[in-house]
Order: C-alpha cells, then sequence, then structure tokens
C-alpha cells in the first residue's frame, strides 16, 4: 500500500519527528498547515500532531477530512510534554471522534519545549498552567521547558508503516485506481 506521513507543528519539534518518521519509513511528508493534501491519494496515513492546550493540533485537519478518512489504515503519533497514560487518551478522546480513534493505532512520543522560543502569550499560559498544575513534575516542565526528543522512539511506528507498505490495497481501492 502507498502511505504517507501528514503532520502539523507549533514550534517544529512535531516536524522533526515527522521527517525522521518519513525517511526512516521511505514515505513522502507534508505539513497539512501549508500544503494541501487529498488523503484519497493514500492507502494509509501516518498523522502526527503535537498535543497543544490539551487538545491535537491536527484535530481540525482531520474533522475536515473525516469522510475521506474513513476505513483508512492511520497511525495517530502524539507528541506531548505529558508521557502517556490516562491524562493524554483523555485528551485524544476530546480532540476526535470516537469511531476515528476506535480505527486508528495511537504511538505517543514526547517532544520538546523550550521557554526562550515561546510566544510571550504561550510563555505567559504556560507560567499560570504551571500554578495550577498539582502533579510538581509537569508544572516544572511547564515552567522551565523540556527535551525528550528521541529518535530511537520512532521504531514502532516505521515497523507498522513497513508492514502497511507490504500489504496490497484494499479490492475496492485497487478497482477505483484502474
Ligand atoms: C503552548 C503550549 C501548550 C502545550 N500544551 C500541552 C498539553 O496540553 N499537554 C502536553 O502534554 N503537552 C503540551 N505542550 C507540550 C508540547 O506538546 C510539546 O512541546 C511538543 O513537542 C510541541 O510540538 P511542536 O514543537 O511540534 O509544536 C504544550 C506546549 C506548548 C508550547
Amino acid at each position: 500500500m502507498d502511505g504517507a506521513v501528514l503532520f502539523a507543528t507549533k514550534y517544529g519539534s512535531t516536524a522533526e519527528y515527522a521527517g525522521w518518521i518519513g525517511q526512516a519509513a521511505g514515505l513522502p511528508v507534508f505539513d497539512v498547515r501549508k500544503e494541501a493534501v487529498d488523503p484519497e491519494e493514500f492507502d494509509f496515513l501516518i498523522l502526527v500532531t503535537p498535543v497543544i492546550y490539551y487538545k491535537l493540533l491536527i484535530t481540525d485537519w482531520v474533522q475536515r477530512n473525516l469522510t475521506k478518512l474513513n476505513g483508512k489504515p492511520i497511525i495517530m503519533v502524539t507528541v506531548s510534554g505529558a508521557p502517556p497514560g490516562p491524562k493524554l487518551d483523555a485528551w485524544v478522546g476530546d480532540s476526535l471522534p470516537a469511531e476515528f480513534i476506535a480505527n486508528a493505532t495511537h504511538v505517543a512520543l514526547r517532544g520538546r519545549q523550550i521557554p526562550g522560543e515561546l510566544t510571550w502569550f504561550d510563555r505567559a499560559m504556560l507560567i499560570i498552567a504551571a500554578w495550577r498544575n498539582p502533579d510538581p513534575v509537569a508544572s516544572e516542565e511547564e515552567l522551565k521547558g523540556f527535551d525528550y526528543m528521541d529518535k530511537e522512539s520512532i521504531a514502532p511506528i516505521v515497523a507498522l508503516a513497513n508492514e502497511y507498505k507490504a500489504r496490497e490495497p484494499a479490492a475496492s481501492e485497487a478497482q477505483a485506481a484502474t
């Protein structure tokens, strides 16, 4: 099957992960907020998105393309400060329709946040969030930033992408292409 890596990013760390995944899996990479991409051109998709203010940045694009994404194999890669767990699952659940999530394989990666690179607005919001956050580790990260970028962590995504690439397209799609 033919696939592609589609990403959204605010400060670049998700773009970096998307580039690594595209290179390792031999797939084209597109920034959905800068390029018009038609999901129908691909048999499977790897969607890579950061969590920004408890929501997935790629949510609007997914909502706009929902009918074209229905039933397609999707690897949903989140990039966040929070580690995998119920908090992250809840943010994913609040961002996307339940049927879409049920059809996708979610892989959670951890990103980067450098306070000096943030807009004044984001910096101020994160300082307020840090004051309010009862979790001391998360609070410290909101205030001082973090860097969990790890190229090795893309391995399960690349393995799954290679599995999808080796598969024949679904009969209906193969027919449509002839
Ligand atoms: C304004 C802002 C809000 C964020 N909100 C969250 C959040 O709600 N939950 C979380 O786990 N991480 C949050 N993060 C951390 C980002 O998910 C992390 O820094 C990610 O690597 C950013 O991706 P990007 O560099 O592609 O924009 C936030 C970061 C910023 C700058």
